[in-house]
C-alpha cells in the first residue's frame, strides 16, 4: 500500500535526542508534557505552522510566522511576544538542537489550559501554551502519488476561514482515512460547490496545454509553497491561473502535482484509478521541482547568526 505525499511513514524519523520547546523550556522529546486541560487537546482551540529547514536555513520563516500570527489573531489568541521575539525563540531552539538539514517542525500555539474544560474561552488562564515539535524529513517522493477524490468536502470558509491554520483538521483526517482505506496515497477534497479544493494536507495544481492552474484560495489554505510555485512558474514564463477547477478537468489534465512545506512538489500520477499523463512526473512538474530545489537552498533565514 502506498503512503502519503506529505510525509512517508516509515522514512520519517524522530530525532531521539531532540529537545522539544514547551513554554520556554527545552525538554527531551520523550519527557515533554502539556496539561490534560490544554485547549488544543480539548477543543482544537489553537493554531500551528509547518516549517522546513534546508541547508542551515529556515525556508520562508517570515511568512510562516506572519501566517501563525494571523491565524492566532483570527482565533483571538495572544501569543504574548512580538513576531521578532518569536522568530528569535524559534532560531534559538533550532540552534540548541543543532538542526541544519532536512528538518520539518511545527510551532503550535493553543489558547492555554482551560479549567473547567468547557468551551467558553474565559475558562482559560495562564496564557497560551507554546510547543515546538519536529522531526527529520525526507525529500518528496519523485515517483508520485495515487489519489482518490474524497467523499469528505473541504470546509466552507463561511464556517472556518481556510486562511486560519487551526488545529481543526477533522475533515482532512477523515479524507486521509478514506484514502488509506481505499489503498491510495492521498485524498483530494472538493469544495462545497463540487470544485477541486486541495489534498488532505497540500495544495493542488493542474497543468493543461502548458498553463499552470490552481484552485482559488477560498476553500484551501493559501499555501506558502503554493505561492512560491506560482511565482516560479510565472518567472519561467508560464501562464498561471487561479480559478474553479472541475473533476473533469483533473481527469483530463496533462500533469497534476501537490505542493506543501512537507510535500514540496509531489507529482500525482493517478486520480480515482485513472492515470494522469503518462503516469510519471511531467515536464512542467520536473522543471518546477528543479526551480523549487534551487530556491529552498538559496533563500531562507540562516539558523546561525550571520556575523
Ligand atoms: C490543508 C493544507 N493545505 C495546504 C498546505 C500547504 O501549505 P504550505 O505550502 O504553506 O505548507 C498544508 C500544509 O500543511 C495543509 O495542511
Amino acid at each position: 500500500m502506498g503512503t502519503s505525499a506529505e510525509s512517508t511513514p516509515g522514512t520519517t524519523t524522530t530525532a531521539p535526542d531532540l529537545r522539544v520547546y514547551v513554554n520556554g523550556e527545552l525538554v527531551p522529546a520523550g519527557e515533554a508534557r502539556i496539561s490534560v486541560f490544554d485547549s488544543g487537546l480539548n477543543f482544537a482551540d489553537g493554531v500551528f505552522e509547518g516549517v522546513r529547514v534546508y541547508g542551515g536555513r529556515v525556508f520562508r520563516l517570515e511568512q510562516h510566522v506572519k501566517r501563525l500570527y494571523e491565524s492566532a489573531n483570527a482565533f483571538e489568541i495572544d501569543i504574548g511576544m512580538s513576531r521578532n521575539e518569536f522568530t528569535s525563540v524559534v532560531l534559538d531552539w533550532l540552534r540548541a538542537n543543532q538542526i541544519r538539514e532536512n528538518f520539518h517542525f511545527r510551532p503550535i500555539v493553543t489558547r492555554g489550559n482551560r479549567f473547567p474544560p468547557r468551551l467558553d474561552p474565559r475558562f482559560c488562564s495562564g496564557g497560551p501554551n507554546m510547543i515546538f515539535v519536529g522531526a527529520s524529513i525526507e525529500p518528496a517522493r519523485q515517483s508520485g502519488v495515487r489519489t482518490i477524490i474524497s467523499s469528505v468536502r473541504q470546509i466552507n470558509s463561511a464556517a472556518i476561514d481556510a486562511r486560519i491554520k487551526s488545529l481543526n483538521y477533522g475533515n482532512n483526517l477523515l479524507a486521509r482515512l478514506e484514502s488509506v482505506r481505499r489503498g491510495a496515497d492521498d485524498a483530494l477534497m472538493l469544495d462545497d460547490a463540487g470544485f477541486l479544493a486541495e489534498a488532505s494536507a497540500a495544495n493542488l495544481f493542474l497543468v493543461k496545454d502548458g498553463c499552470v492552474l490552481t484552485p482559488w484560495a477560498k476553500a484551501c489554505l493559501d499555501g506558502i509553497t503554493r505561492r512560491t510555485v506560482m511565482d516560479l512558474a510565472t518567472a519561467q514564463g508560464r501562464a498561471v491561473v487561479e480559478r474553479d477547477l472541475s473533476v473533469t478537468e483533473i481527469l483530463n489534465a496533462d500533469e497534476v502535482f501537490l505542493t506543501g512545506t512537507g510535500t514540496e512538489i509531489t507529482p500525482v500520477v493517478e486520480v480515482e484509478g485513472r492515470r494522469i499523463g503518462d503516469g510519471a512526473a511531467g515536464a512542467v512538474t520536473l522543471s518546477l521541482q528543479e526551480a523549487y530545489s534551487e530556491v529552498v537552498r538559496s533563500e531562507g533565514t540562516p539558523i546561525e547568526a550571520v556575523p
